[in-house]
């Protein structure tokens, strides 16, 4: 083994408070074990012990920890090829730029890569904003999140009163403005207080007027995840983004989903096919590249797309060992993983609801493709998040050997959204151990 590899591996678990003051972390939910290695759906502590990984590393590790053809692909590419300049063509950026143009809706069909998943949107921002003269306004929906770039954090659910209190981004606030946000459909928690049956999709009626009168200006974009990650895993309404994609057409706003989460996960590469209404640019980013750091936009045929002028440039905006990584990916997805991803989700879906009977407090479960949400409430009738049960639960997890992902601005949804090569056996594991992780928390 590498000697500075060794040293590294040596670190010892007493060690770590001595390396541990050095470091500043902005985010994530931590308080979570030290990972020292994985395979496939598995990661191992410091300390030996194993979890289940229901949340591929920030949703991801697609092909989970240490796949061996992505391994492969990228070793052989690493050979002869690792960091390009963007201004320089590789072939693998070409592939995957085709490739994505020919999996997207067909007038979505120029790609722009970047770095990851906040400078993607706003590279989309860019585009909206170049493509509407005049325009510089942008929606996006409450408990949204789209990054904590400046151009993005203002469009993050964190820096909006969640919960009743504002959160650190919030302090950004001046330079990150540009955005107004209107109701998200979110039809178990609707923010108009509407009941799903019957509402008229009066959400649709706020962003109208929202456009009509609430705006400083003319709105150049919406941004939006087509199903909300961060904010509860929450599926949207086909008639919602019908009707968003109505109202842009007729106003002339540039309509961004944000596929930072939904890409593939979801059981269709792209959100456009799930819900059959699709958008004029597409954000790419987290899983793209296998467990590699990229970000990318697709746009439609219509918009005019960057100028060379530097108007979207970045130093590592080319890695042609994410877009190989990529470019695997995809072939796995289209040769049995996306199918595997689709019967594994019903698998857990069906499992968790059909614990609801037993478990009054999983208010609902949210499920498409391995994109699965468990809403916790203190009561089914009254809905009240249960945030300090999702904690418990996790912690349970922790100790049962599993690890659980957190979502919903209450910070009440248990997100279940492991590796898309989960086996059956595996999507059992892990059906079992919430059972017990959650009954282990309401003994308390
Ligand atoms: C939907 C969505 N958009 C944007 C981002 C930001 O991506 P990144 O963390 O790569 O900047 C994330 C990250 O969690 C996300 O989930």
């Amino acid at each position: 083994m590498d000697p500075v590899l060794e040293r590294i591996y040596a670190i010892t678990k007493s060690e770590i408070p001595a390396y541990a003051r050095h470091l500043m972390v902005g985010g994530g939910t931590r308080g979570g074990p030290v990972l020292v290695r994985g395979k496939g759906c598995w990661v191992e502590d410091i300390d030996g012990k194993k979890y289940i990984d229901c949340t591929s590393q920030s949703w991801a590790l697609y092909l989970g920890y240490a796949n061996d053809e992505i391994n492969s692909i990228v070793s052989e590419h690493l050979k002869s090829l690792s960091h390009v300049h963007q201004g320089f063509d590789t072939l693998s950026r070409f592939a995957l730029a085709r490739k994505l143009a020919e999996l997207s809706p067909k007038e979505l069909n120029r790609v722009s890569f970047t770095v990851g998943g906040g400078p993607a949107v706003e590279a989309a921002m860019k585009i909206a904003i170049k493509n509407r003269p005049g325009a510089q306004e942008f929606l996006c929906l409450y408990d949204s999140y789209h990054g904590t770039t400046l151009g993005t954090m203002g469009a993050s659910w964190q820096s909006t009163l969640a919960g009743g209190k504002l959160m650190a981004p919030a302090s950004y606030n001046r330079l990150t403005r540009q955005f107004i946000r209107v109701p998200n459909p979110y039809c178990y928690r609707c923010p108009l207080g509407q009941k799903p049956d019957g509402c008229g999709m009066l959400c649709l009626t706020v962003l109208r007027s929202t456009i009509e009168r609430g705006v400083n200006g003319p709105v150049a974009g919406i941004v939006l995840e087509p199903l909300q990650a961060s904010g509860g895993q929450v599926i949207f309404p086909k008639e919602y983004l019908q009707g968003v994609r109505d109202i842009c057409d007729e106003f002339g706003i540039v309509m961004i989903y944000d596929e930072i989460q939904t890409y593939a996960r979801i059981g269709t590469f792209f959100a456009s096919e799930y819900y059959g209404v699709a958008p004029d640019i597409i954000v790419l980013g987290k899983g793209l590249g296998a467990g590699f750091p990229i970000g990318a936009i697709i746009i439609r045929d219509t918009l005019e797309g960057f100028s060379p002028e530097s108007e979207e440039l970045h130093t590592f905006a080319n890695s042609t060992v994410a877009q190989v990584a990529g470019m695997k990916l995809i072939d796995l997805l289209e040769n049995g993983v996306l199918d595997n991803c689709r019967a594994m989700g019903e698998r857990i879906g069906k499992g968790l609801r059909e614990m609801q009977q037993e478990f009054p407090v999983i208010g609902e479960v949210r499920q498409a493709g391995l994109h699965i949400g468990v809403e916790l409430v203190k009561d089914p009738a009254r809905r009240t998040p249960a945030p300090e049960l999702f904690a418990a639960v996790r912690k349970k997890g922790f100790e049962n050997g599993i690890i659980f992902g957190l979502g919903g601005t209450a910070k009440n949804v248990l997100k279940i959204k492991p590796p898309l090569i989960v086996s059956p056996d595996e999507a059992d594991t892990i059906l079992h151990l919430f059972q017990k992780s959650l009954r282990a928390a309401l003994k308390g």
